[in-house]
C-alpha cells in the first residue's frame, strides 16, 4: 500500500494556540472556556480527514520572566489553560472519526489515575483515545504540584518509564473476553480474567485490580514528543506516535533516522510508529492571499511574548539579562528547559554564550517561525517534499487564529493532498488505531 500522511491538530485548551499572539487575531473566536469552540474545531478537523486532534498541556502560567505572571496576564500568553482531558470529551462528544489526544504529565500524577481517565475516555469515544506522555519542565508546574523544583531530566524520563509500565500493566489487566454481562447465568465477569497487577517500584506502588475493563482500542494509543537523546530513547521504546519540532529538511531527515533506528533498538517495528513533524501554514486560495494574511499576522506578535515563552521553555529568567549581552558559560550550563533548543541557538549563532537577542531571533519562539506560507499547491509543495524524503511521516499542524488555520488548511490543502494521492480520502476503521493502521496491544 502507498504510504499516506498522518494529520495531527496542534490544539490548545487555552486562550490563544501556541502562538501567543493568536488571540489578538481579527478572526479569532474568544469563547475559549466554552464547548462549542472546541466542537467547532473538531467538526472542522473531521471535515479535513484529520486522525488525530491533539491537546497539550501546561501545570502552570508563564511567570518565569521576571518572577512573575502580571506580563502574562497582562497579554495573554497562554495564561488560561483548561483541563485538557475534559475539554477532550467535549470535542469527543461532536465528533464521531476524530482521534482524541490529550497531554499528561508523568511527573505530577498516579499512573492509577491516568490510566483510568485515559481507559475512560477510549471507552466513551468508542476507540479514539490517545495520551501524549510528557515529563513536565518547568518550576512553576514544580510549585504548583507540591514540589520544591524541577526533578533532573534523565531521572525524570526514568520515572516515566516505571510510570508506563504501571499504566499499560493496568491497561492490559483485564482481558479482552473477561466481561461477560449475563443476566440469565448472573455471570458479570470472569474472575479469574482480572488480574492485579501488583507493581512496587523505585517511585510507584499500585497494586490493583484495574476498574476499567479492557478498551475498544486494546489501550489508547500513546504519544510522546520527547526530543533529547533520553527522550528518543523513552519514545523508542512507548511511542505510537512521535511529535517532532519542525525545521529544515536536513535537520528532519536525521531526526528520522536517529527516532526509527530508537525504535529498531528497542526490538519493535519502525513503520508500526509515525513520527510527526510540527508546521505552522498560513493558507488561502492563492498565493498572493495567503501573503497578505501572513503580512497582517506578522503584526501581531510582541517582543514579551517572545521573553515570556522563552523563559518558561528554557526554564531561565530572561529578563535578567540584557537583550546584547551575552549568557555567561554558567548560565549556559544552568538553562534546564528544552536542551535541544539552547544547543539550536549554539549552533545556529556561530556562539558558545549567545544574547538574548539570538535567542529570540533563531528561535522565533512566538511567531509563526519558518511558516509554509501559500496557495494550495504552494503548501502541498513543501508538505510533499518533508513527506517523501523521508523527513516524517505526517504533520502536527499548529494554528496562527482558531478555528480560522485549521479551516484553511482543510479547506485549500487537504484537497491538493489528497488530488496527489499523499493523504488518504476517508477514514478507514472506526477506532483511531484503525485509522493510523497501528495493531492492537495484545
Ligand atoms: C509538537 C510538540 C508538542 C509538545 N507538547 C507538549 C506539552 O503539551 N506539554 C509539555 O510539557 N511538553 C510538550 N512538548 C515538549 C516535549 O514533550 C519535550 O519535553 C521537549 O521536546 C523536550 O524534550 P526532552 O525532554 O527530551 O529534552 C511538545 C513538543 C512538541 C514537539
Amino acid at each position: 500500500m502507498t504510504r499516506q500522511m498522518t494529520m495531527v491538530g496542534f490544539l490548545q485548551a487555552q486562550n490563544c494556540t501556541n502562538l501567543a499572539m493568536s488571540w489578538r487575531h481579527r478572526d479569532s473566536r474568544t469563547d475559549f472556556m466554552s464547548a462549542d469552540f472546541y466542537q467547532e474545531i473538531g467538526r472542522t478537523l473531521e471535515r479535513g480527514k484529520f486522525h488525530l486532534g491533539f491537546f497539550d498541556d501546561r501545570l502552570a502560567l508563564p511567570d518565569r520572566y521576571g518572577g512573575d505572571h502580571a506580563h502574562a496576564i497582562e497579554h495573554g500568553i497562554r495564561v488560561v489553560k483548561l483541563d485538557p482531558v475534559a475539554v477532550l470529551m467535549a470535542m469527543g462528544m461532536a465528533t464521531t472519526h476524530l482521534g482524541l489526544g490529550a497531554t499528561c504529565s508523568t511527573t505530577y500524577y498516579e499512573p492509577f489515575h491516568v490510566a483510568r481517565q485515559f481507559a475512560t475516555v477510549d471507552h466513551l469515544s468508542g476507540g479514539r483515545a490517545a495520551w501524549n506522555v510528557v515529563t513536565s519542565l518547568n518550576e512553576g508546574e514544580a510549585w504548583n504540584m507540591g514540589r520544591d523544583e524541577v526533578a533532573e531530566h534523565d531521572s525524570r524520563y526514568d520515572q516515566a518509564d516505571e510510570f508506563m509500565q504501571v499504566v499499560t500493566g493496568h491497561w492490559k489487566s483485564w482481558d479482552a473476553d473477561a466481561l461477560v454481562v449475563n443476566k440469565q447465568t448472573g455471570l458479570f465477569a470472569h474472575p479469574d480474567k482480572v488480574h492485579r497487577l501488583n507493581h512496587v517500584g523505585e517511585n510507584f506502588r499500585s497494586r490493583g485490580p484495574f476498574t476499567v475493563p479492557r478498551t475498544p482500542q486494546g489501550h489508547p494509543v500513546i504519544i510522546q514528543a520527547g526530543q533529547s537523546g533520553r527522550g528518543r530513547r523513552f519514545a523508542g521504546r512507548w511511542a505510537e506516535i512521535i511529535f517532532a519540532g519542525g525545521g529544515p529538511l536536513a535537520v528532519q531527515q536525521r531526526g528520522y533516522k536517529a527516532v526509527k533506528d530508537e525504535i529498531a533498538a528497542a526490538g519493535r517495528n519502525p513503520d508500526q510508529v509515525h513520527l510527526c513533524t510540527l508546521v505552522h501554514t498560513v493558507c488561502a486560495a492563492t498565493k498572493s492571499e495567503a501573503e497578505d494574511k501572513m503580512a497582517y499576522i506578522e503584526t501581531l506578535p510582541l517582543e514579551i511574548d517572545a521573553l515570556s515563552l522563552l523563559s518558561e521553555a528554557l526554564n531561565f529568567d530572561f529578563a535578567t539579562k540584557a537583550m546584547d549581552e551575552p549568557f555567561t558559560d554558567a548560565e549556559m550550563a544552568s538553562i534546564g528547559g528544552i536542551q535541544t533548543m539552547r544547543d539550536r541557538v549554539v549552533q545556529a549563532s556561530g556562539k558558545q554564550n549567545p544574547t538574548t537577542r539570538d535567542f529570540i531571533t533563531i528561535t522565533g519562539r512566538g511567531r509563526p517561525h519558518g511558516a509554509i506560507v501559500g496557495g494550495p499547491k504552494d503548501v502541498a509543495d513543501k508538505l510533499e517534499e518533508l513527506f517523501v524524503n523521508r523527513g516524517c511521516d505526517g504533520f502536527v499542524v499548529a494554528a496562527t487564529h482558531v478555528p480560522g488555520s485549521y479551516a484553511d488548511f482543510v479547506d485549500h490543502v487537504v484537497p491538493e493532498l489528497q488530488r496527489r494521492g499523499l493523504y488518504h480520502q476517508d477514514y478507514k476503521g472506526k477506532t483511531l488505531r484503525e485509522n493510523l493502521g497501528l495493531a492492537v496491544p495484545e
